[in-house]
């Protein structure tokens, strides 16, 4: 939980156990775990074994640009930081180390609404830099609708409407950990802000009365009618769904299982996000995240239809490992990483990524794709 001067760690491939020196074993459960028996927690990451790049070779690869437009705002990669609460668990600057290093470098960065630093002070630490405000639903939708205010007034660029956790579900390894919140702890962004619904794990005499629990799709009208920021919708698995975010105007969604943290049993974000994209064609902009780690796996996903990638425990590890330091240096491997597999794929720019990029690792690629 200390910041050691440097980030204690050199390639992408040793950030996770340079992360894991610094957590206790409970902080380390829930930040690594996922829910029940972490079918979908595993699934991620098999999903994307599951494809091969195919190069082409003798592309002019001297100018490379991995430069996305997200939601109308230019960003440095396709990639973003996902939003995960209590940043300040993990290290004392929490969310304004990300937030600084992420507009550093011009990424952009997601805060939930459980973030340990107010929404306010995360935005001035992240000064000019592309953000986005992640909200749970409040027990009352009044409460919902003064975050979304402040979010606009502090100068977010969109609203991520978080629906996959209408409640928690027993997160089978953080329980055998002892983790635990205090559940007085007061949120960076006050008193009168609750995380998402327990009742399920214990008693709750107001479950039946609340919002968050009870909302349909109309939810996202609603907020529509009630913020000029674009609406995001996270946690997007079938085509159903997809198509029910864009016709109630969401402007985008996100293909996830929350990192396998939710529904145990869901599947994969990268086996997901296909039937997700051809539900949405281009009527919406469609990100996705879980499991993604390596420039070769944000490859895959910008094939498969994404428009970016988001990444959440990544971004985690890299604030435990050195905290402002840190993220921007798995920032800076990370972009390596990605333009190294562009160039070596002989693709320049994302526009040359297709679904000819990526061959199912067990079948046929593509029918003998043409340039
Ligand atoms: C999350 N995630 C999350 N999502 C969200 O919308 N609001 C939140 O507050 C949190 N909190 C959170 C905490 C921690 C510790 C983790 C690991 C994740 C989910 C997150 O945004 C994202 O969907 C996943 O983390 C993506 O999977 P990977 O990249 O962690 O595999
Ligand atoms: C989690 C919640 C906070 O995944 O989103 O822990």
């Amino acid at each position: 939980m200390v910041s050691p001067g440097a980030p204690g760690f050199d390639t992408l491939s040793d950030l996770e156990a340079a992360a894991l020196l610094q957590l206790t074993p409970p902080l380390a459960a829930y930040v690594q775990g996922g829910a029940g028996e972490e079918r979908t927690l595993r699934a991620n990451r098999a999903a994307l074994l599951r494809y091969t790049l195919r190069p082409r070779l003798f592309a002019d690869v001297t100018k490379l640009d991995a430069s996305a437009t997200l939601l109308g705002r230019r960003c440095a990669a396709p990639f973003f930081l996902a939003p995960t609460a209590y940043q300040g668990e993990i290290h004392p600057d929490g969310e304004l180390a990300t937030a600084r290093a992420a507009a550093s470098a011009g990424i952009l960065a997601a805060f939930s609404t459980m973030s340990t630093r107010s929404l306010e002070e995360i935005a001035r630490a992240g000064g000019a830099g592309p953000r986005w405000f992640q909200l749970y639903l409040q027990p009352e939708f009044e409460g919902s609708l003064r975050l979304v205010e402040r979010a606009e007034r502090a100068g977010y660029d969109a609203l991520v409407l978080t629906a996959d956790v209408p409640v928690f579900p027993y997160r089978d390894r953080q329980m055998h950990s002892g983790f635990a919140i205090d559940p007085d702890r007061v949120l960076g962004n006050g008193p009168g802000v609750t995380p998402p619904s327990r009742a399920l794990l214990r008693p709750d005499p107001s479950f039946a009365r609340r919002h968050d629990a009870r909302a349909g799709w109309e939810v996202v009208d609603q907020l529509r009618a009630s913020t000029r920021l674009p609406v995001v919708v996270k946690g997007v698995l079938t085509a159903e769904d997809a198509r029910r975010a864009v016709d109630h105007g969401a402007r985008a969604v996100i293909v996830s299982n929350h990192g396998g943290r939710q529904l145990d049993g869901a599947p994969a974000s990268l086996d997901a996000l296909p039937e997700v994209a051809a539900a949405i064609g281009d009527r919406a902009e469609v990100y996705v995240d879980g499991g993604f780690r390596r420039g070769a796996d944000l490859l895959i996903a910008l094939a498969l239809g994404a428009r970016a990638v988001g990444l959440g425990r990544p971004a985690l590890w890299a604030l435990a490992a050195g905290g402002e330091a840190g993220v921007a240096r798995w920032i800076e491997l990370l972009r390596t990483d990605l333009a190294s597999a562009l160039a070596l794929s002989g693709r320049r720019t994302l526009a040359e990524i297709g679904r000819d990029l990526v061959r199912p690792a067990d079948g046929p690629g593509p029918d003998h794709p043409r340039d």
